[in-house]
């Protein structure tokens, strides 16, 4: 049940177009990754992993157990990778869902030798290439875990990939060094343990700019959701994506204010002249940050100053002249021909587009569409 008239709209069709045009770019036979960490970048893990196998992904990717688990608990059956490090305690949640962790380290392994698991247990092992995050950095550490493995009935490694830090910039000699290290990793994965291995080395970035070299997999997270990993990957308008999260509220009172009047906490913004001012139900507690002051909104597609403070539950804006109450406002997304991007607003916060989605809390009811 939704009460509230502020909700964010998502375009699953756009998500779908998306995934489409991503597989484009990638040689006959590799594969899209669908990354739904984050409750798929605030856009809802759900209905976007549901969207993503409708229209071909067969491999989905979170950061945490508990983002697998909901997974499953909301019938999806695809396989699923965790990259977040699980606590052994844990491990047999895993096994029991038929989830794939990632291990880097024989320690972890040793402490689940004598775990029984109801379903053997399926793990990817991370190398360390060059990000320096998480991964197993040594052919030695690699041959630990490996002989680790060996002696565990209960456990399998099914995959190797690693992941880069440089791949959203232009022609990067750290992406090919990482991706050296990879196959030099992945050669020495093949001698230890000669398994069938599923490979996976890039997310949205270096699958756009590097799609020749990503092996089995994608890993495609922002890019599903319409969004440039960076504006140097944009440039490179190989790829056509549409954003599919628009944010939209409406106005619950308008009034014209008196030249020297002010708005707000602290009347940071003071009137020069007899002003329409229309209040908005949307404020930080949505994640809807203060540092929005200055930035703007649309209203019947013309650009609206957001003044005075940014409130916790609402905001206001200086209209062009009266508006009704319940007249539409979008914060991101098009109206009337015009457009405010996910990009316009992480520009203003001084910060990526990835963050935008995520920061704005469950308070927001997602619609879909
Ligand atoms: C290991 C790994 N793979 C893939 C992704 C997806 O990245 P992107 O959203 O840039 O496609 C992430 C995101 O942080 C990640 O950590």
């Amino acid at each position: 049940m939704r009460y509230r008239n502020t909700w964010a709209e998502i375009n699953l069709d756009a998500i779908g177009y998306n995934i489409q045009q991503l597989k484009k770019l990638l040689p006959d036979g590799h594969k899209v990754m669908g990354v739904v960490k984050a409750d798929g970048y605030g856009h809802g893990s759900v209905q976007v992993a549901k969207t993503a196998l409708d229209v071909g992904v067969d491999f989905l990717m979170v950061a945490l157990l508990e983002e697998a688990v909901k997974l499953r608990e909301n019938g999806i059956t695809a396989p699923i990778l965790v990259i977040g490090r699980v606590p052994t305690s844990h491990a047999h949640v895993a096994a029991k869902h038929n989830i794939t962790l990632t291990v880097f380290q024989a320690e972890w392994l040793k402490k689940i030798r004598n775990a029984e698991f109801e379903e053997p247990l399926s793990v990817h092992v991370e190398f360390e290439t060059g990000m320096n995050r998480t991964g197993i950095c040594t052919t030695e550490d690699l041959k630990t875990v490996v002989d680790e493995v060996n002696q565990l009935d209960h456990v399998q490694i099914t995959g190797a990939y690693t992941h880069f830090a440089t791949a959203d910039e232009i022609e990067s000699a750290l992406f090919d060094q990482q991706r050296k290290r990879y196959d030099e990793l992945l050669e020495a994965l093949r001698e230890l343990y000669p398994h069938p291995l599923m490979t996976h080395v890039g997310n949205s970035a270096a699958g756009i700019q590097y799609s020749d070299q990503m092996l089995h997999y994608t890993r495609f997270g922002v890019s599903i959701y319409g969004l440039y990993p960076s504006h140097d990957i944009r440039k490179l308008e190989n790829v056509d994506l549409k954003q599919a999260f628009s944010l939209y509220s409406e106005l619950i009172q308008v009034k014209k204010i008196k030249a020297g009047e002010s708005v707000s906490y602290g009347a940071t913004f003071t009137a020069e002249e007899d002003t329409w001012i229309g209040t908005v139900p949307i404020g930080y507690a949505d994640g809807w940050r203060r540092k929005l002051q200055g930035f703007h909104v649309l209203v019947n597609g013309k650009k609206m100053p957001i003044v005075g403070r940014i409130c916790m539950d609402v905001m206001m804006i200086k209209l062009d002249k009266e508006y009704e109450v319940g007249q539409k406002v979008t914060l991101i997304g098009e109206d009337n021909g015009a457009m405010i991007e996910m990009d316009d607003v992480a520009k203003h916060l001084d910060t990526i587009n990835y963050e935008i989605p995520c920061m704005l809390t469950s308070r927001i009811p997602r619609v879909y569409v």
